[in-house]
């Protein structure tokens, strides 16, 4: 199971994610100067509204007959956040801190004390309330009376406008999609690249990558053909160069097996003509190997099961004494691209190594769980000796033969373990040898799932 995490593992998530983070901020600092710039503005439009009605107010009362005062003001319209009262004394308070000079200026009380002499109060007094947005003034009417207003300004709204929010959000959402699109294009040719390079460790052949695009991708993709090119011309000369060898040497095997027929010493010239057959056995093989690697055999859909069971049926029809030991474990059908005659060859020189060194072979086939990412694995197990820890890798040296199977007169020419590492290895796979714990060894392959 995959563990959630916040850090993308990949190039196009972690750009996305620093993009859509510094695009957040970026937005969220704008929305805030907007908002501050909104509140001001309410402010100091209720401030105006609120002054006007309270200059109103004052007036009203202070030209009504004393009588109806108290009814003209009740009738007055007065907006919400201001409240006016006649009563017989002041509620601004003379021991609570009076109203700061920019609010009074905001809320243009001052006014009320620069009118035509007749409607200048006889008595300004002014104070904070309880709660913090609420201010109290007192006007003293000539005849004594007290005009109360109680002003509160209400909380600003500067959430208020929905299209704003609407827009906003749109704006955000088109921006986070835009970058998201932007991420993946650019590292698109990343991608590529690995697959193609991918592609090259599984087949020296595959086709060239197209050298489109901007100039830094294509400069890329041309430096990556350049190279693949470069391994393939490598590969190439070495393996002709291991055919021209092998192909040189059988003329002067020849020669000399010709020689040794006129050996008068009977044991010098069995010893002699052995060894020549071991030289001709390693120069038949070695061009067999260099025919194999240069073969460019097309990759195809196969059933990896029955191939598997194909190689341990021949392997039986070779060894009838040993059909018992042999078994394959392992689903019914295992469909993977792979060479056929090439992977063939790797497994029955696996199967071939076990029951000659281990008398037995016993095949264990096992499928990736998911598909994709997880290799198919392989096994291959015998009841032999093992080999040594220290000759677990050097084993698929070429011409790498134990002493234990030199002595042997098993005909071997060292060339099985390297062919099919080289097999596995082209098709993205590998092999290696473990010990088993049970006794005998253990061929462990994997091919890409
Ligand atoms: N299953 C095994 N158990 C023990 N030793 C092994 C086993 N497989 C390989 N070996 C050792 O590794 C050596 C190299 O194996 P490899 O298959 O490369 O060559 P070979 O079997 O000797 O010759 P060839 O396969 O070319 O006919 C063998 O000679 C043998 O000593
Ligand atoms: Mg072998």
């Amino acid at each position: 199971m995959k563990s959630w995490r916040v850090w993308p593992q990949s190039l196009a998530g972690r750009t996305a994610l620093v993009l859509l983070l510094a695009l957040t901020a970026v937005q969220a600092a704008g929305l805030t100067i907007h908002a501050l710039d909104r509140v001001d503005l309410q402010r100091f439009a209720q401030a105006r509204e609120i002054s006007a009605r309270a200059i109103s107010a004052w007036r009203t009362v202070n030209l009504a007959p004393a009588d109806r005062r108290a009814q003209m003001l009740a009738e007055l319209e007065l907006p919400q956040g201001l409240d006016a009262t006649l009563d017989g004394r002041p509620i601004a308070r003379l021991d609570q801190p009076p109203i700061p000079p920019p609010i009074a200026r905001m809320l243009r009380l001052d006014l009320l004390g620069s009118g035509p002499p007749r409607f200048r109060p006889r008595e300004v007094l002014t104070s904070w309330g309880e709660r913090s947005p609420v201010f109290f003034v007192s006007l003293r009417l000539p005849s004594g009376e007290w005009l109360n207003l109680r002003i509160s300004l209400p909380p600003p709204r500067p959430w208020h406008s929905e299209t704003f929010l609407i827009a906003f959000f749109a704006m955000t959402l088109a921006a986070g999609l835009l970058i998201n699109w932007a991420v993946r294009r650019l590292t698109r040719p990343v991608r590529l690249l690995a697959e193609a390079a991918e592609r090259l460790g599984r087949d020296v052949n595959a086709p060239p990558m197209p050298e489109r695009g901007p100039t830094e991708v294509a400069k890329a993709a041309h430096a990556f053909n350049t190279m693949a090119e470069r391994i393939r011309r490598f590969v190439g000369d070495r393996t002709q160069m291991l055919a021209a060898i092998g192909h040189d040497l059988r003329t002067p095997i020849t020669r000399l097996r010709l020689r040794a027929e006129f050996m008068d010493d009977d044991e010098q010239r069995r010893k002699m003509l052995a060894d020549l057959d071991e030289m001709e056995a390693m120069v038949a093989a070695t061009l067999a190997f260099a025919r194999d690697d240069s073969a460019g055999e097309p990759t195809v859909a196969l059933d990896l099961a029955a191939l598997c069971r194909t190689v341990l049926d021949e392997a039986a029809d070779a060894r009838p004494d040993l059909a018992d030991a042999i078994g394959y474990k392992g689903p019914e059908r295992l469909v993977v691209q792979a060479r056929p005659v090439a992977l063939k060859r790797a497994l029955a020189n696996l199967v071939g190594n076990a029951l000659l060194y281990g008398g037995a072979a016993r095949l264990v086939l096992t499928a990736p769980e998911a598909p994709g990412g997880e290799p198919v694995r392989l096994a291959v197990e015998d009841e032999g000796p093992g080999i040594p820890v220290d000759q677990l890798e050097a084993v698929f040296q070429p011409f790498r033969r134990l002493e234990a199977s030199r002595n042997r007169e098993t005909g071997g020419t060292g060339l099985g373990l390297p062919i099919a590492r080289n097999i596995f290895r082209a098709h993205g796979g590998d092999v290696v040898l473990r010990n088993r714990e049970a006794g005998g060894l253990v061929a462990l392959a994997t091919l890409p799932g």
